[in-house]
């Protein structure tokens, strides 16, 4: 792809919808591309926007809304950030060649849905997942549970980072799972899957990136989810060659299905030489926060570089680790104390995000570290994390 100028008529012009942490690197990456960047939000002064050309305000859930600022900036390339967008207006804009949407308009629809990603991953390609079953009530969510068997795990179809999911340890919790799955949906839906659960021996991440060369993998990510959200990752998560190769595998097959270019996020467990597909982003992933101190191309670089088509370096620059910095609070404007301390460990990095309000449990900033080893970058990167202290604005 040719690029042009910023904010001229030559521009090559991108928009994300979403501008989270995750936005804001991906658009860091994008200028120093010089790509003209436009940072849609639901609220105003989110991350990316702080960093892009532009910024909008607009509810992305609503076709019209998101239809119509497409039409207004007309950007080449429409990148989504997060899942609760109207996906389905997506559909129709890129099939009008109004703009292309990354990776593909079908991979961001399949993959915000539960139910069609997984019918995709263990149906139409017969990959290896949990056993599952969905429901639209609790009749049938009681029926399901039984066959998938306890513990499981109960999830809205349509959700993400945990919310109104819940593990149920047997028949009597059954219920409790259903109304808390109900009452956090993304939006008013009733519909849900129940999963067996996988006593895996770790968790990973495997970013896949497909450009315009082929399809490159990064290594494994291993991770530590406490209900449903991320809160330490670290890479390479060490793993058997045959567990490996499985991951790859499992990987290639989606993400071919998905189409596109750009990174994928592909959420594996694994056991031994076993490996399971649980889901994937069509997108940089939280977990990846780590590559910032770990790769020479950080998730983030390599989007960027695989929706322009440019070639990719997926290789390790040594072992890394991200802690999240956590709100602790729920207020406005707040500040971080700490920071001398946290940045005076070897190897150390930090990332604040800027959010404008804080929630006691609102992922805030990340620290990074970088060491010989990933335990000594582990604990270092803990350690960062904790010594950051959120204080009130005022
Ligand atoms: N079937 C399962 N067996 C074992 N663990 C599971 C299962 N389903 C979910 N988990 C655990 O819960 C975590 C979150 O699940 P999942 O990734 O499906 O939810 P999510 O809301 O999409 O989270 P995120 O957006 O943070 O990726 C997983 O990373 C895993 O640790
Ligand atoms: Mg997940």
């Amino acid at each position: 792809m040719r690029i042009g100028t910023p904010l001229s008529s030559t521009a090559t012009k991108v928009m994300l919808l979403g501008s989270g942490e995750l936005g804001k690197e991906v658009v860091i990456e994008l200028q120093r591309l010089g790509v003209e960047t436009i940072a849609v939000d639901r609220y105003a002064n989110a991350p990316a926007q702080q960093v892009a050309h532009r910024a909008h305000v607009i509810d992305m859930t609503d076709a019209r809304a998101v239809r119509n600022l497409i039409r207004e900036e007309r950007p080449h390339l429409v990148v989504p950030e997060i899942e609760a967008i109207a996906t389905e207006e997506l559909l129709r804009i890129e099939a009008e060649g109004l703009a292309r949407v990354i990776p593909t308009a079908n991979a961001v629809n399949t993959t915000m849905n539960r139910e069609r990603i997984r019918k995709l991953a263990a149906e139409d390609l017969q990959l290896p997942t949990s056993p599952y079953a969905f429901a639209s009530s609790l009749e049938d969510l009681e029926a399901g549970a039984a066959r998938v068997g306890f513990p499981c795990f109960v999830k809205p179809v349509m959700s993400s980072s945990g919310k109104g999911q819940s593990k149920v340890r047997d028949a009597a919790g059954v219920g409790k799972a259903w109304d808390y799955a109900l009452s956090a949906g993304r939006v008013k839906q009733t519909r849900v899957i129940v999963e067996g659960e996988i006593k895996f021996d770790f968790e990973i991440t495997l970013l896949t990136v497909r450009h315009a060369g082929g399809t490159a993998f990064c290594d494994a990510i291993g991770h530590v989810q406490v209900e449903g959200d991320y809160v330490e990752s670290w890479q390479p998560q060490p793993m058997a060659p045959t567990a490996l190769e499985r991951a790859r595998a499992i990987a290639k097959k989606i993400t071919d299905a998905l189409g596109g270019a750009g990174i994928f996020g592909v959420e594996l467990f694994v056991k031994g030489d076993d490996v399971w597909f649980s889901e994937v982003s069509p997108r940089p992933h939280d977990t990846g926060l780590v590559t910032l101190s770990s790769q020479y191309q950080s998730e983030f670089a390599l989007h960027a570089r695989a929706i322009l088509g440019f070639a990719v370096d997926t290789s390790l620059r040594g072992p890394g680790a991200s802690a999240v910095i956590y709100g602790g609070m729920e207020a406005k404007g707040i500040a971080f104390e700490g920071l001398e301390q946290a940045l005076a460990i070897p190897g150390v990095d930090l990332r604040l995000f800027g959010k404008p309000e804080s929630f006691k449990k609102r992922r805030m900033g990340v620290a990074l570290a970088r060491a010989g080893d990933i335990d000594t970058a582990r604990a270092n990167a803990k350690r960062a994390a904790s010594l950051v202290k959120p204080v009130g604005g005022g």
